[in-house]
């Protein structure tokens, strides 16, 4: 009888190990890290480059960033960009997500005056990446707006659509030779919602009644001409392609209430639908139940207009199916009730038009950031979604990773990290296997960095960086390794456990 048990125990541990090592990455799967210009780079007034709304924010009020920090200085990038690409050859990475600081490039925001030294920076950068057959993938636009555009309104301006793409044209005409993935903007809801209908990001704006919304019909407006530019003059003879990152967490009812159910739809519309549905989905423009919403209850409040900003047919057709793929962030779940746990929200705001109340499960494991716990499965939740919202798109996840808190003693043994990843890569796999079709993931991130308020309490990188030494030596985490060796194996091994914490780089990186 006892026997027998173990037997059948060592049949199931077998089988599980064989499923698992069935379950393979393809080889063209692109596995990458990805950073932020304003959270790495530092140098921020250093060979012409010209001041961003973090820059003025940090600057002018300290206070708003939870350990008094900025990113003057941040990992240093500026200077240490050789290391950043040995340590992805350390890695094995196939690619490399980074985003370009527009007030390097244009110090004031218009292309009237182009930066010489802020090319040369970025060019030496990829340059570097190419000798080692790592793939750059640029994100023109991580939140850092130049100042002086900022004071024309920044995104609240529907000028900011002429200015990107002049912008836009500086940076195919100089890369675009080499660089043959742009994405326009990272996360339109940290832009939009919390930069302008909150006070959780720089320009800390906090218009709550109308500024995510008029930033949200200009950002989309603004990719959409990017978009049509590298299309008509750059992708015929460069061959590359362009798109967008949306932040998409998920959000599943509380319940299985038509109530419940109701409400998570409307916080995915107000979280990521408002910005996604006029580029994704075949008709265009706002997404319904939302547009109603907003329309009812600015009718209550006494405006004459909807204080979300409809789009014309003809503007709908413009934005409209403007991307070659989606660039998915994806963190976290929340559970979404349309009665419990709600607000107080400010009124009129994105939050009381959408009026839900959401929060993690108990039972899913905590990181350092509120807002961040392991949910279960929760990419293939969300890219399944997508996938039958918007007819099949071809999906990167440009964003995933756990943060630490810098306190922690054993800085290096992030064990939770890797809970994560690995969770995340089962999660890759199940979309793989359902035929979605998804062809790549960045890690978020490739070292530590300046967590925009958080500071540097907050710690998301497979590699530490010490911000008390002038060097900013990096250093890397357990966690470097066991990704290192999903990239080299293309699968997800939990038997494995690095044998040292030297790490070197590989025959043929
Ligand atoms: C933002 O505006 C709302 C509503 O006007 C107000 O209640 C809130 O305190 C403001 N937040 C900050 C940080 O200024």
């Amino acid at each position: 009888m006892k026997l027998l048990v173990v037997l059948s125990l060592v049949a199931v541990a077998c089988n599980a190990s064989i499923v698992r090592q069935q379950r393979r990455f393809p080889d063209d799967f692109l596995f990458g890290t990805a950073t932020a210009s304003y959270q790495i780079e530092g140098a921020w007034d250093e060979d012409g480059k010209g001041e961003n709304i973090w820059d003025y924010m940090v600057h002018n009020t300290p206070e708003v960033i939870r350990d008094l920090s900025n990113g003057d200085i941040a990992a240093d990038s500026y200077h240490n960009y050789k290391r950043d690409v040995e340590m992805m050859r350390e890695l094995g990475l196939d690619a490399y997500r980074f985003s370009l600081s527009w007030a390097r490039i244009l110090p004031t925001g218009m292309a009237n005056e182009v930066n010489p030294a802020g090319i040369a920076f970025y060019n030496n950068y990829i340059d570097e990446m190419l000798k080692y057959n790592i793939t750059p993938l640029i994100t023109l636009y991580h939140w850092d707006l130049p100042q002086k555009l900022q004071e024309l309104g920044g995104f609240a301006n529907p000028l900011i659509s002429d200015w990107f793409e002049d912008y836009a044209r500086v940076v195919f005409e100089n890369f675009g030779d080499r660089v043959k993935m742009f994405i326009t903007f990272n996360e339109p809801r940290e832009i939009c919602f919390e930069g302008y209908g909150s006070a959780t990001k720089a320009p800390i704006l906090n218009a709550t009644a109308m500024g995510a919304y008029l930033c949200a019909k200009n950002l989309v407006t603004a990719h959409a001409k990017a978009y049509y530019l590298y299309d008509r003059e750059f992708r015929p003879v460069q061959g590359g392609q362009c798109g967008i990152t949306i932040s998409v967490n998920w959000f599943g009812p509380a319940t299985p209430t038509p109530e419940d159910e109701m409400a998570a739809e409307l916080r995915r519309q107000g979280e990521w639908g408002i910005y996604a549905h006029p580029i994704f989905s075949a008709e265009g423009g706002f997404p319904k139940e939302l547009s109603d919403k907003i329309a009812e209850k600015s009718a209550q409040q006494g405006y004459p207009w909807s204080r979300l900003p409809e789009f014309t047919e003809e503007e709908k057709a413009f934005v409209r199916g403007t991307s070659d793929l989606i660039g998915v962030n994806h963190y976290t779940a929340f559970l979404v009730s349309a009665t419990e746990r709600k607000g107080p929200y400010p009124v009129p705001s994105l939050l009381d038009d959408v009026d839900t109340g959401s929060w993690a499960d108990d039972s899913w494991l905590k990181s350092a950031s509120a807002w961040l716990t392991l949910a279960p499965n929760s990419i293939h939740t969300a890219l399944t979604h997508l996938n039958n919202l918007y007819n099949k798109p071809v999906f990167y996840i440009t964003e995933n990773g756990w943060s630490t808190d810098e306190s922690r003693e054993n800085s290096l043994i992030d064990d939770d990290r890797i809970q994560y990843y690995r969770a995340s890569m089962e999660s890759l796999l199940n979309c793989l296997d359902d035929g979605i079709n998804l062809k790549g993931y960045m890690a978020w991130s490739l070292m530590d960095n300046f967590e925009w308020m958080e500071g540097y309490i907050e710690r998301f990188g497979l590699y530490e960086v010490d911000f008390s030494d002038p060097a900013r030596t990096r250093t890397p985490r357990k966690a470097a390794f066991v990704y290192k060796h999903i990239i080299k194996h293309r699968v997800v091994d939990y038997e494995y456990e690095p044998e040292t914490m030297v790490m070197t780089i590989d025959e043929g990186h």
